[in-house]
């Protein structure tokens, strides 16, 4: 027996990701953000509040990291998404997180995270006074630790962590449970 629920935000796994930028003065910020995906082989979107720093340095850079919130850097994803540039012009700082300019782009790369997109804005839309972000992926820098022998991902040893809006909680990626493209084919060949 089915009933309606009041949540409506049902869709996971949310990602949880560090958006890396640079303010006016180049001083690094950044944010967590479980609002955002990649639609597409070279873009993503985002839905920031434009009252975040984060949203302001956006807006000036058109450049920005996302980083891949992982099991090992948890509590730096936490912390933040919990304390504003906009109120302590120190948060990055205080993080003890590691900063390097991006060779590409004016813009972040924070060394504690093992994964990181270099994105460039494309538009930026007023969705009910947020920042609806969507952005080209320009580049993508991996520590090799996390890689296969073939230079992909491995998502075993990147251990992504995801948002659960309903709990307020961070969930690891769960195991391998079928093959894609191919488990579908016990039902096609009926
Ligand atoms: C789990 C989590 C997910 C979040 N997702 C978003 C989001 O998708 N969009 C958003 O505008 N703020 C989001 N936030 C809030 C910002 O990360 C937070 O307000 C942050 O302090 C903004 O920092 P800034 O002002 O330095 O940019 C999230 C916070 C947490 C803890």
């Amino acid at each position: 027996m089915k009933e309606y629920i009041k949540s409506k935000i049902v869709v996971t796994p949310l990602p949880v990701l560090i958006i890396g930028t640079y303010d006016a003065n180049g001083n690094p910020d950044a944010m967590n953000a479980a609002w955002g995906t990649q639609c597409g082989y070279e873009e993503l979107t985002l839905l920031l509040d434009a009252a975040h720093k984060t949203t302001e340095n956006i807006k000036l850079n058109k450049q920005f990291t996302v980083a891949i919130g992982t099991v090992d850097t948890l509590v730096l994803c936490d912390y933040f998404g919990i304390v504003s540039a906009n109120k302590d012009s120190e948060k990055v700082e205080k993080s003890g997180a590691k900063i390097v300019k991006s060779n590409k782009i004016n813009a972040p790369v924070i060394e504690d995270f093992p994964l990181t997109m270099e994105c460039e804005v494309i538009n930026i839309d007023d969705y009910k006074g947020d920042a609806r972000i969507t952005a080209r992926v320009i580049s993508v820098l991996a520590d090799k630790k996390i890689l296969n022998e073939s230079g992909k991902v491995d998502y075993d040893k990147l251990r992504p962590i995801s948002f659960d809006s309903e709990t307020h909680t961070y969930r690891e990626l769960g195991a391998v449970v079928g093959k894609a493209f191919h488990d579908g084919t016990a039902l096609s060949q009926k």
